[in-house]
C-alpha cells in the first residue's frame, strides 16, 4: 500500500529539522513540494534547500505542485475554506495516483508542525474518504513558528500555571485581553494588534522567523504598535511577502 509521511519541517530555519524528519525524507520515494506563486517562492526554496541538505538517497524523486488558490467572492469564510480544502484534496488525490506507485512512500513537507494551523492532515483524511486510492499515513512533528517566536524573544509561552490561547487576527477580539492573559496570534492579515488599547498589554512580534530576514520587536503594545506596523509594511514591500506571528501578554507570573 502507498505510505504517506506528513513531515513537519520547521518554520524557516533548515536547522529546525529533527532527526526524525530527516529520516522520514530519506524514506520517501517522492517528495511533494507545494509552490505558492511568485511572491512566496522563498518558501518553496527553503523546502528545496532542506531536501538538498538532508536527502542522501540518490533515487528519490521530487514532485512540485501548485496549491489551488482560495476563492472568497460570494462565500462565507467556512464555505470558502471548505471548497478550498476540497480542491486541494483533489490535487493530492491526483498526485498520489500519478506520482506514487502502489508500494511507494511519499512525503509532504509541511511548514512548522502539521497540527498547528495547517490542514494537511484533514485534507489527507478527505482524500482517504474519497476511497479512490489506498494509502496509510503517519505524521512527524516539527518546530512551530510559535516556538521560533518564543525562542527568539527568550520568553516562556505561558505564565506560571496559566493557560494560553492560540488564535487568528480575525478572532483576537474574542479572547485578549478579556479572557486570556497570553494569546498567540497567527495568520493576522489585518494587524489586529492595532486594536489593543490596554496600557498593560505587551507584544512580542516576529516576522520571517528562522530565516536570514528575521525581525523581532517587543514592548508595550500601545508604545510599539505603530513601529511594528511601519516595519511590517516596509518589509512586506521589500520582500514581496510576509509571515508574522506575535504573542500578547497581560499579567505576570504568580499573579492572581
Ligand atoms: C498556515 S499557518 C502555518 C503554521 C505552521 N504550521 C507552524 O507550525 O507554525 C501560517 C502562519 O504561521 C505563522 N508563521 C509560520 N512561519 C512563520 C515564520 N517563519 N515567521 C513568522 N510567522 C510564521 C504566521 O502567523 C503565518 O501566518
Amino acid at each position: 500500500m502507498r505510505q504517506i509521511l506528513i513531515v513537519g519541517i520547521g518554520a524557516g530555519n533548515p536547522e529546525h529539522m529533527t532527526m526524525q524528519a530527516i529520516n522520514a525524507l530519506n524514506r520517501a520515494d517522492v517528495l511533494f513540494i507545494p509552490t505558492k506563486g511568485e511572491a512566496k517562492s522563498q518558501l518553496a526554496d527553503i523546502r528545496r534547500d532542506i531536501c538538498d541538505r538532508y536527502v542522501t538517497r540518490a533515487d528519490g524523486r521530487v514532485a512540485e505542485f501548485a496549491v489551488p488558490v482560495r476563492q472568497t467572492v460570494g462565500r462565507s469564510y467556512d464555505q470558502s475554506v471548505d471548497a478550498w480544502h476540497a480542491a486541494i484534496a483533489q490535487s493530492y488525490e491526483h498526485l498520489l495516483i500519478e506520482e506514487l506507485k502502489p508500494d511507494e512512500t511519499g512525503a509532504f513537507l509541511v511548514w512548522g508542525d502539521p497540527m498547528l494551523y495547517d490542514s494537511t492532515i484533514r485534507i489527507i483524511e478527505r482524500v482517504r474518504a474519497l476511497d479512490t486510492v489506498a494509502f496509510d499515513y503517519s505524521v512527524i512533528p516539527g518546530i512551530t513558528s510559535v516556538q521560533a517566536l518564543t525562542a527568539s524573544h527568550r520568553i516562556p509561552l505561558n505564565l506560571v500555571g496559566k493557560p494560553v490561547q492560540i488564535t487568528t487576527g480575525r478572532r483576537l477580539a474574542e479572547s485578549f485581553p478579556g479572557l486570556a492573559e497570553t494569546a498567540v496570534v497567527m495568520l493576522d492579515g489585518e494587524q489586529a494588534f492595532m486594536t489593543i488599547d490596554d496600557p498593560d498589554a505587551f507584544i512580542y512580534w516576529g516576522a520571517y522567523l528562522g530565516t536570514p530576514q528575521e525581525i523581532i520587536l517587543s514592548g508595550r503594545v500601545v508604545e510599539v504598535r505603530d513601529e511594528i506596523l511601519k516595519i511590517r509594511a516596509e518589509a512586506r514591500d521589500r520582500h514581496g511577502w510576509i509571515m508574522d506571528v506575535y504573542l500578547l501578554r497581560k499579567g505576570v507570573d504568580f499573579g492572581a
